[in-house]
């Protein structure tokens, strides 16, 4: 592995089959009374944080503390970046107390690849901007894998707002390496620019007509609509996304039977995906938070556990 995790560009076929071994280790911890490993004993971990979260950012917090790190959070508010301090300022200032790892969230595309280049510790990109959301892409490959035994030739559709999606872009590229078709569905004015010419060299299919695509599906990821990240008027009203592109109750019928349900959180219930799909017995929701932590307990692990402890 190298010694960042900013895109899934950094993790070969073989890698990410390594970690979803130890991943599927550090799961077993979760089901212990103990839920302790001493690997990262002595380690101090950074959760730099500026923009919102709730499961991305405990999760890490927790895969951390399992493997017996100290980990500290900090977020934009509360922190100096108020004040006006440059994200540069701010990450030198935070490793000049001796940490061994930083996970960061950022609004800006690059940002964690940019900081990647100021430090010489490991850093783990937990999104950037419309970027990349590397764990996330691992933690659904995982999740999918344990469900549907080898993704290869399996048929994903990913459903919503592709346009302003890292959590697409990541999944983009490790289904594909894991050998699955993709479908991007997305309306055409969330469909990314460029998808065209970009959809061919990247290997995955896309359509603007989901229930076309939906009976043909091994796997069904649906995104949020990320109204925090629109300028514009990107449809015309909710429900006519809902119309268009929500995994309605009716649509769940149009599945093939045990069609396993992703969506990686926050859900809009009601707007991209209906209760029935959210809380359908093949819905795997809660499944990918709590693979979430076995996934970057065995992230940490690789990248800061040491070159010997991760043979
Ligand atoms: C995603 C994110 O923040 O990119 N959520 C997450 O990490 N669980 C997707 C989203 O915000 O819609």
């Amino acid at each position: 592995m190298t010694r960042h995790l900013l895109s899934i560009d950094d993790v070969s076929v073989a890698d990410i089959h390594q970690l979803f071994e130890t991943a599927a280790e550090m799961h077993d911890v979760q089901k212990r009374e103990v839920k302790k490993l001493p690997a990262l004993r002595g380690r101090t971990v950074i959760n730099l944080f500026f923009e919102d979260s709730t499961r991305t950012r405990s999760s890490f917090e927790i895969a951390g503390k399992w493997l017996s790190a100290d980990v500290i959070n900090l977020s934009a508010k509360g922190s100096s970046t108020s004040k006006g301090e440059s994200l540069r300022d701010t990450v030198l200032t935070v490793t000049a107390m001796g940490i061994d790892g930083l996970v960061m969230r950022h609004s800006a595309s690059g940002a964690a690849h940019q900081v990647a280049g100021w430090l010489d510790i490991p850093v783990i990109n937990a999104g950037d901007g419309t970027h990349e959301h590397p764990t996330q892409a691992l933690l659904d490959g995982y999740t999918l894998t344990r469900r549907l035994g080898s993704l290869e030739g399996k048929h994903v559709a990913i459903v919503g707002d592709l346009t302003h999606s890292r959590v697409f872009r990541s999944n983009i590229k490790s289904l594909t390496k894991l050998g699955a078709s993709v479908t991007a569905v997305a309306p055409p004015t969330l469909m990314p620019s460029g998808v065209g010419p970009w959809s061919e060299e990247a290997g995955f299919a896309t359509s603007y007509d989901l229930d076309a695509v939906l009976p043909e599906a091994d796997a069904v990821m649906m995104l949020r609509v990320q109204k925090e990240r629109m300028s514009g008027g990107y449809f015309p009203s909710p429900r006519e996304y809902t119309v268009g592109y929500g995994l309605t109750r009716q649509r769940l019928g149009t599945l093939k039977p045990g069609t396993p349900i992703l969506h990686p959180g926050p859900m809009n219930r009601g707007l991209e995906i209906a209760a029935d799909a959210a809380d359908a017995a093949d819905s795997l929701i809660l499944d990918q938070v709590s693979a979430g932590v076995a996934v970057r307990m065995a992230v940490l692990y690789h990248l800061l556990a040491g070159e010997e402890a991760a043979q």
